[in-house]
């Protein structure tokens, strides 16, 4: 079976790893090899010498966008969780995948920015309001929403569970549509 991306994009605090993390218990209860790839986690190995200026941020994205689509092209769902605020970064990723023939399904997190910051588990949104964190998306740094994404969840569609039930159905069509 051919693999495919699913790749998790929205502001910090809106709920990717999350989803990304239902989503790998879902795919792993229907017997379905899946792979978590979470930002925070590969910019502490794989990126760790990057930072989050623009450039950097653009490399990131590469990067995972690289190894998602190796994953998808050995028959694996790769789940990306990653922040990824461009739309050329994105698209970037989405091309590199097609160009291969892996699919690729983009998933937008569309928390409202007021209740991510409300959440703030890392307290991150804080310490950039205070300054201590400059370049932080959604507080001086632009996340530009995906203006053609394969879904748009929003927290009224229902829990974590609930959401990655809908990436999985998704995923079900898109992979029928290629078989
Ligand atoms: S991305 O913009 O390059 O796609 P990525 O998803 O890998 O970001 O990493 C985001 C994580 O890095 C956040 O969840 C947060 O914990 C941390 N972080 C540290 N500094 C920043 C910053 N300036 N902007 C956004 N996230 C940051």
């Amino acid at each position: 079976m051919r693999g495919t991306t699913v790749w998790i994009t929205g502001l910090p605090a809106s709920g990717k790893s999350t989803v990304a993390g239902a989503l790998a218990e879902d795919l792993a209860a229907h017997d379905r090899h899946a792979v978590l790839l979470d930002g925070d986690e590969l910019r502490r190995g794989l990126n760790a010498d990057l930072g989050f200026g623009k450039a950097d941020r653009a490399e990131n994205v590469r990067r995972v966008g690289e190894v998602a689509k190796l994953f998808a092209l050995a028959g694996v769902v790769a789940i990306v969780a990653a922040i990824s605020p461009y739309r050329a970064g994105r698209e970037g990723a989405r091309s590199a995948h097609a160009a291969a023939g892996a699919g690729f399904l983009e998933v937008f997190m569309d928390t409202p920015a007021r209740l991510c910051e409300t959440r703030d588990p890392k307290g991150l949104y804080a310490r950039a309001r205070a300054g201590e964190l400059p370049g932080f998306t959604g507080v001086d740094d632009p996340y530009e929403r995906p203006e053609n994404p394969d879904l748009v969840l929003t927290p009224a569609m229902g829990g974590s569970a609930e959401l990655a039930r809908l990436i999985s159905a998704l995923l079900d069509r898109a992979e029928a549509a290629c078989a």
